[in-house]
């Protein structure tokens, strides 16, 4: 493979992306950022220069696996310091998984002020198309930025988000509005179909809270990836896509008017929002017309879960091997008072200027409470796995969006209920692999992964409120292999020196 090496400034920036104006945090301007790709195999070499006045930021690369490479995954106080600002760090991390990602700042809740961007590592085909229309961004967006939400979030329920935003744009009322910020001017998504041809879309929910049922009009999609793993295709007339979750459809324009809405439905049922039927792009045939679709849609309805797992078979098939070797280890999710999760009665609550890698390297592997850290023991072999159940036992019937760093898993099971201790019922020939999948409320979600990548790999709940509300923990896996697998320690020790040298102002 060739180095590809891309430069990144995390800045504050004003923007309207839906006509109403509001300090925003973008990479290089724009949300979202400068599309990052490659082909499989390639060296990325990325330099993120923190050029924000006020605070830190540290880069995460969504579903990447980071063979080897814990020092990149861009976690504050798991696998660095965080960037302090005026500093640069670069990340560099080869790609040997391919499909559809997102990269995302891990730090605080700033990605759901605009710091995140499309990720697209070219790979074998599995499906024909005739044209990549690249990655749609399907977030939720308030008019006030998330970090000063946090106040009103750590007291109590998530506050309510205004609206949404389909590649960072949409339109908002501002007819009747005395708001100064109330600008106007938002503009709705808009993509050209050319009768006949087939287009790929790379469909990805990056919101803070929202669970999304994705369709277009007239349309139905046939979806050939879920994360960074092909599947078997299947079609379908909407997707259920969770947050951090990835779909990769084939549209074919086969419909016969001028244009079509495309919806992003946000499933109320979930969390409660304003103007849910706004958040939509428009996909036009005749690219002369500006007129709105008349088009009529799939209903939104209420199943706040995952594709049906039945659904989801991976192209090229893998069981989970060896598994009598392994004993499966239950986590348990309680809610607890003061908006508080725990993981095993742990909330993760880490010191930024002490990262989990940073002691490893240091042998002080003596670890705080809080950083809710579950070992997984050193391998002989690449070939064992680890099973984990992870039980929802906090009684709110809430799902969950759980995702893992460092590898795909294998979801081996996923139902409501308690788990029962029965092994035989799990699914072990070809389940489905990705990196998000819900755990659902008062249920269970049981995964498997190899033991084969040395790390401190996060496991959390995207919902960016209950991550920061410690509903996270960390799998330090192969302890001792973590320090000899690290190609690059100079690069996170001078990133904590500027960390430890910056005072961070309000
Ligand atoms: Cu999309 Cu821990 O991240």
């Amino acid at each position: 493979g060739v180095t590809r090496e891309y430069w990144l400034s995390v800045e504050n920036s004003t923007l309207a992306p839906d006509g109403y104006e509001r300090l925003t945090c973008t990479f290089n301007g724009t949300i979202p950022g400068p599309a990052i790709i490659a082909d499989w195999g390639d060296n990325l070499v990325i330099h993120i220069t923190n050029n924000l006045e006020h605070n830190g930021t540290s880069i995460h690369w969504h579903g990447i696996r980071q063979l080897n490479n814990v020092e990149y995954d861009g976690v504050p106080g798991v696998t660095q310091c965080p960037i302090a600002p005026g500093d640069t760090m670069t990340y560099k991390f080869q790609a040997t998984q391919y499909g559809s990602t997102w990269y995302h700042s891990h730090f605080t809740l700033q990605y759901s002020d605009g710091l995140l961007g499309p990720l697209i590592i070219n790979g074998p085909a599995t499906a024909d198309y005739d044209e990549d229309l690249g990655l749609l961004f399907l977030s939720d967006w308030g008019h006030t930025p998330a970090s000063q939400l946090w106040d009103i979030a750590k007291l109590g329920a998530p506050p309510t988000l205004e609206t949404g935003l389909v590649n960072g744009t949409n339109t908002w009322d501002c007819s009747d509005s005395d708001d100064k910020a109330c600008i106007g001017g938002g503009k709705k998504f808009e993509t050209v179909f050319e009768a006949g041809k087939k287009y790929r879309i790379r469909v990805v929910n990056t919101a803070i809270e929202a669970h999304f049922q994705f369709s277009i009009d007239g349309h139905n999609l046939t979806v050939i990836a879920n994360d960074l793993v092909p599947i078997v295709p299947y079609e379908t007339e909407s997707l259920l896509v969770s947050i951090g979750q990835r779909y990769d459809v084939i549209v074919e324009a086969s419909a016969v008017a001028d244009n079509y809405w495309l919806r992003a439905g946000w499933v109320t049922a979930c969390s409660a929002n304003l103007n849910p039927t706004n958040i939509t792009g428009i996909v036009r045939y005749d690219n002369t017309s500006t007129a709105d679709p008349t088009s009529t849609g799939i209903t939104v309805g209420s199943n706040c879960g995952d594709e049906p797992l039945e659904s989801l078979v991976p192209y090229l098939a893998m069981n989970v091997g060896n598994y009598t070797e392994v004993t499966e280890e239950a986590l348990s999710f309680v809610f607890t008072n003061y908006f508080t999760w725990t993981i095993n009665s742990s909330s993760l609550y880490l010191n930024w200027s002490d990262p989990t890698i940073l002691r490893i390297f240091n042998n002080e592997t003596i670890w705080p409470t809080d950083y809710n850290v579950v070992p997984i023991d050193q391998v002989d072999s690449s070939d064992e796995w680890a099973v984990y159940v992870i039980q929802d036992s906090s009684n709110l019937g809430l799902d969950h969006p759980i995702h893992l760093h460092g590898h795909d898993f294998w979801i081996i099971g996923q139902a409501t209920g308690v788990f029962d201790v029965d092994t035989s019922a799990l699914n072990l020939i070809n389940p489905p692999r990705r990196d998000v999948a819900t755990l659902p409320g008062n249920g269970y979600l049981a995964i498997a992964f190899r033991k084969d990548n040395p790390g401190s790999w996060l496991l959390h709940c995207h919902i960016a409120w209950h991550a920061s509300q410690g509903l996270a923990m960390q799998f330090v896996e192969s302890e001792t292999d973590i320090a000899v697998s690290m190609t690059d320690t100079a690069a996170f020790e001078d990133v904590c020196a500027a960390w430890d040298a910056y005072t961070p102002t309000e």
